[in-house]
């Protein structure tokens, strides 16, 4: 079963309780929400603070995307907040401190998840692909909601399929960037399993049709 992450950077900030509760009723599988330091990329979304704020009004599965720079600074923070899934980027540090961060959230009882960036192979996950709850691909650079789709990375997501269905086949493979139900398609045909989408989700008013729709191969 295809599962549906409703990305909160596209949602109404002045309206994010009521944005939450629509996509909770509409059929949404997990909250994906996009945590940005303006050094890792170059821009800055929503921290610690709002993700406590949401964990007190939804039983949703928080999936919590850190695109910030040595995140094992900050994974204990996030999870006293509230996440259940704690993402990060392979490219964000060395490692040793990767490794750190994975261990700190298995220590946790919370499922792990890392990212990887358009331009990263997937040969990189390699010496984590045992230990990791869930892989995020990444369809646009990561920064900003609302950008183009990037098919050139259908290669890599069946690549990662592979490998998952080889050495961890418990694990979750998430993509991000420019879906909406017609590209969501692709991502299925290619092994995608939890579809992330902010515009497509949150741009419409009808949030279940979308969801269906993006579920549907
Ligand atoms: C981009 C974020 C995405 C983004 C997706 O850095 O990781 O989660 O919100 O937005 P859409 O679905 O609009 O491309
Ligand atoms: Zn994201």
């Amino acid at each position: 079963m295809i599962k549906i992450a409703p990305s909160l950077l596209a949602a109404d900030f002045t309206a994010l309780g009521r944005d939450i509760k629509e996509v909770e009723q509409a059929g949404a599988d997990y909250l994906h929400i996009d945590v940005m330091d303006g050094i890792f990329v170059p821009n800055i979304s929503i921290g610690i603070p709002v993700v406590k704020a949401i964990r007190g009004i939804t039983d949703l599965v928080l999936d919590v995307h850190l695109m910030i720079t040595r995140p094992v600074r900050y994974v204990d923070a996030f999870i006293d907040a509230g996440a259940d899934i704690v993402v990060f980027h392979l490219e964000a540090d060395e490692p040793q401190n990767i490794q750190a961060a994975i261990d700190k959230v298995k220590a946790r009882k919370k499922r792990v998840g890392l990212s990887l960036k358009p331009k990263t192979p997937a040969s990189t996950l390699i010496p984590y692909i045992d230990q990791l709850d869930l892989i995020l691909v990444m369809t646009v650079e990561p920064g900003f909601g609302g950008q183009a789709f990037m098919a050139d990375q259908l290669d890599k997501i069946r690549e990662i399929s592979a490998m998952l269905l080889a050495h961890n086949p418990a694990c979750e493979l998430e993509v991000d960037g420019g879906i909406d139900p017609k590209t969501a398609p692709l991502v299925i045909e290619a092994g995608g399993q939890v579809l992330v989408a902010g515009n497509a989700i949150f741009k419409e008013t009808d949030r279940a049709a979308v969801i269906a729709a993006l579920r549907e191969v």
